[in-house]
């Protein structure tokens, strides 16, 4: 459940209308819904109670700071992946012993960073990448802790590109890679393997693949006799952005929780989406229509630049009018286009929409995660502000850039 909903054919996030942020902060804009966010953690917090999970919100998700310190100070931890993130956890002070970090390209800069604050776990995902951790943990004089990665080759129904979990992807290492890493262990005298780790893909809709993995992973550990504390399960959570019947925090938690209680595990969890994504919205103008051969088009101001799930995965997201039609209102299939010069510029095809008036404003939906965090400049564009929520007010917690923050840095 999200809280972007309307009164009196207006869209409200909580109790702020959309059109009247739209109109102060000007569009393309994100909008975010504080308290969504909180109801989203406490879900998934409160379904897994019983085992006292650790919950390290996805960072690459969604990076504003307001969110993350929103979130932290629920009592999140964060899941990061590059110094960047780290930079973000510190500025909201996240507390150290709650951070984990995964990604399988960590440079030894990022890692003395991530080894200062005191980080609780780094997520290794390859040998080499292990020989350096415990290398730079000699030269700070400290002991870290490490989940080994294992890709447990299980099959996840989604797009290609967020599949993380098979045989032939670059993440973490297979059974007997792992089980080498755990007999050399001795090594590694920098280094505590306290944990494994499994992230198996994203927008993930029901529990059987998570099911299917952690079995695997606690035979293996079975087998090999090998001892560890911690079970760190990933994110990949999915949720609702057109007919999905995606698993609630409960029915997930049913199907998992006899497994976990069986290791043994603490169990860590790495949830983005499912915190953030339909927690936030991304508003744009309708600039132009136009019919061209047997298409209706909606040229709207905002582009790929902006917002690339549509383009890069094909990915749904519903577009809802900021204002209702009043009366009786012909409906059209339109594709709704960007400014940007590449067909791959769409934010949805064939969508069946009723008119839109120039100047019309359109929400794009569930664009709270991987929205923002995946925006660029393409076409020397401002990337967009982004607006919080929190009941009757709201917050502008990122400024538009301007036409100087393009160039900064750069040299002619
Ligand atoms: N943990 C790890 C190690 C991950 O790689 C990811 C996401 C997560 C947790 C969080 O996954 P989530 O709960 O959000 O599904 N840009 C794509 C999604 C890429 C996900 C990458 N890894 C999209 O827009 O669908």
């Amino acid at each position: 459940m999200h809280r972007f909903k309307y009164k009196d054919g207006s869209l409200y996030c909580e109790n702020v209308n959309v059109a009247r942020i739209a109109k102060e902060v000007g569009t393309p804009l994100y909008i975010y819904s504080k308290n969504t966010l909180l109801d989203h953690y406490r879900k998934i917090r409160n379904a897994l109670r019983e085992v006292s999970p650790l919950i390290c919100f996805s960072v690459k998700s969604n990076s504003n700071l307001a969110v993350l310190k929103t979130l932290v100070a629920a009592g999140a931890g964060l899941d990061i992946v590059s110094g960047g993130e780290l930079y973000r956890a510190k500025l909201v002070k996240a507390d150290p012993g709650k951070i984990v970090y995964a990604g399988v390209g960590k440079k030894r800069d990022e890692i003395m960073d991530a080894i200062r604050y005191g980080i609780f776990f780094f997520n290794v995902e390859s040998d080499e990448e292990l020989a350096l951790i415990n290398t730079c943990a000699g030269e700070m004089k400290r002991k870290v802790n490490v989940a080994v990665r294992i890709n447990p080759d299980v099959r996840v129904l989604t797009h290609d590109y967020i599949t993380t979990g098979m045989g032939g992807t670059k993440f973490g290492v297979d059974f007997k890679r792992a089980r080498a890493i755990f007999r050399s262990s001795w090594k590694y005298r920098n280094t505590r393997i306290r944990g494994v780790h499994i992230h198996i893909g994203s927008q993930i809709l029901g529990a059987r693949p998570f099911q299917n993995a952690i079995k695997k992973v606690l035979k293996f550990l079975e087998a090999n006799k090998i001892v560890v504390e911690y079970l760190n399960i990933g994110g990949g959570l999915g949720i609702v952005y057109s007919l999905e019947k995606p698993q609630t925090a409960s029915r997930f938690a049913k199907d998992i929780l006899p497994l976990v209680r069986k290791s043994k595990l603490k169990l860590i969890l790495e949830p983005g989406r499912f915190i953030s994504g339909n927690s936030g919205i991304m508003v744009t103008k309708v600039l132009f229509r136009k019919r061209t051969g047997q298409k209706n088009f909606i040229i709207v101001d905002s582009g790929m630049n902006d917002f690339v799930r549509p383009s890069l995965y094909e990915a749904y997201h519903t577009i809802a009018p900021v204002t209702k039609p009043q009366g009786r209102v012909k409906k059209r299939r339109y594709d709704i286009v960007g400014p940007i010069c590449e067909s791959g510029d769409f934010l949805a095809k064939n969508r069946t929409l009723p008119a839109v008036a120039q100047g019309s404003l359109l929400a794009v939906m569930g664009a709270g995660a991987y929205g923002y965090t995946m925006s660029s400049n393409y076409n020397s564009r401002p990337r967009a502000p982004e607006v919080m929520v929190d009941k009757k007010r709201f917050f502008v917690v990122k400024k538009r850039e301007a036409y100087k923050d393009l160039v900064e840095g750069e040299a002619y």
